[in-house]
């Protein structure tokens, strides 16, 4: 019997979107207000949840407390109150859209998860705009 265990997280981070190789007025058309030149902030929320048996012996998928530490030290730590394309090196070259942003968080969580487990991860950018990638 496979459960899904979920926890919830958030952090607040500044982004633009924009291609340099674009002019103003096609980057406005296309990212609008994300493209404001003096970055603006998200309040992110995050759903990690991981899928698989559960533990005979204690009964867990994944320990609560081991899978909270996880989402601070690899996503919280790395993220909250950071300017995305400045100050994080995985959008350096990446727009910082919810749906790069989703498969960042995903990689930098991966290699913590057992192979036998599914990840996935629900990006909401706000409350009615979210993205989800499960690999
Ligand atoms: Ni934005």
């Amino acid at each position: 019997m496979k459960v899904k265990v979920s926890r919830k997280a958030h952090f607040n981070a500044a982004h633009r979107l924009y291609r340099k190789d674009w002019d103003d007025a096609k980057n406005n058309l296309v990212f609008g207000k994300c493209n404001n030149p003096n970055y603006h902030g998200h309040n992110y929320e995050l759903v990690v949840s991981v899928t698989g048996e559960i533990d005979p012996e204690t009964g867990f998928v994944i320990d609560m407390k081991i899978l909270k530490d996880l989402i601070k030290s690899e996503i919280e730590d790395a993220l909250d109150h950071k300017n995305l394309n400045v100050e994080v090196p995985e959008f350096k070259t990446l727009n910082p859209t919810a749906e790069n942003i989703v498969i960042v968080i995903y990689n930098k969580l991966l290699p913590h998860i057992d192979s036998n487990k599914e990840l996935e991860v629900v990006l909401y950018e706000t409350p009615r705009n979210f993205v989800t990638y499960n690999g």
